[in-house]
């Protein structure tokens, strides 16, 4: 979803000069958010359901007692994909950037995702230019017991899963580009499904 399309980037760039003016900046901002054993809550980006701020950088450290993992259910995702400026990221573990299994913008519903452990990492980058209504998710605390479950006909990328089919599509699913490794010259995984 790192498409750059040149064509627009002039009107896009115009209408940015718009948005810069009716827009605010945000320093770094951590939030905490603990969630009780089998307790769930919501995290919401700055704003929404109206336009998050440019050059925003929000950061929530989710955690939730031992032996429990953080589930993660997206109901709304739209993050502008234009200049590449504006970014979810997660992972593991309280230090932001480290171990980091997840990032995406664009406005398709991302996969749920599963913590490897009790803490995790959410930080929300803006640019200066074109912006969205952002995101709602909800973070499950649940058993760390719980695993995840791919379909047959689904490619685990470690926290998440996505369809078989876009492994070895020449486009990185997984984070990290792990459905990419491994393709030799196949056109596309169908026959490992
Ligand atoms: C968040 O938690 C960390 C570690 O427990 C603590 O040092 C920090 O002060 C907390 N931040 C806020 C804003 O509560
Ligand atoms: C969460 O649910 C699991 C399984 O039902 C249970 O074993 C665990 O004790 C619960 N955790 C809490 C904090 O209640
Ligand atoms: C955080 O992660 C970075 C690498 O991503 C590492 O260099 C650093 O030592 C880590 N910090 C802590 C406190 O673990």
């Amino acid at each position: 979803m790192r498409r750059r399309r040149r064509a627009t980037e002039m009107l896009l760039a115009a209408l940015s000069i718009v948005a810069v003016v009716i827009s605010f900046s945000d320093a770094q901002e951590i939030q905490n958010v603990t969630i009780a054993g089998n307790a769930s809550t919501r995290i919401i980006s700055p704003n929404f359901p109206f336009t998050y701020p440019n050059n925003a950088d929000k950061t929530w450290i989710v955690s939730t007692e031992e032996d429990h993992k953080i589930a993660i259910t997206f109901f709304q995702f739209r993050v502008d994909t234009n200049f590449d400026g504006d970014f979810l990221q997660i992972g593991d573990g309280t230090n932001v950037t480290a171990n980091q299994f997840f990032e995406e913008n664009g406005f398709t519903l991302p996969p749920n995702l599963l913590s490897n452990g009790n803490e995790m990492w959410m930080r929300f980058i803006t640019d200066d230019r074109l912006a969205d209504s952002g995101f709602v998710l909800a973070a499950a605390s649940v058993p760390s017991t719980e695993m995840l479950a791919c379909s047959r006909t689904e490619l685990d990328c470690g926290h998440y899963c996505i369809r078989g089919t876009l492994q070895c599509d020449r486009e990185a699913d997984c984070f990290g580009g792990t459905d990419e490794l491994n393709c030799g010259n196949k056109e596309s995984a169908n026959e490992n499904v």
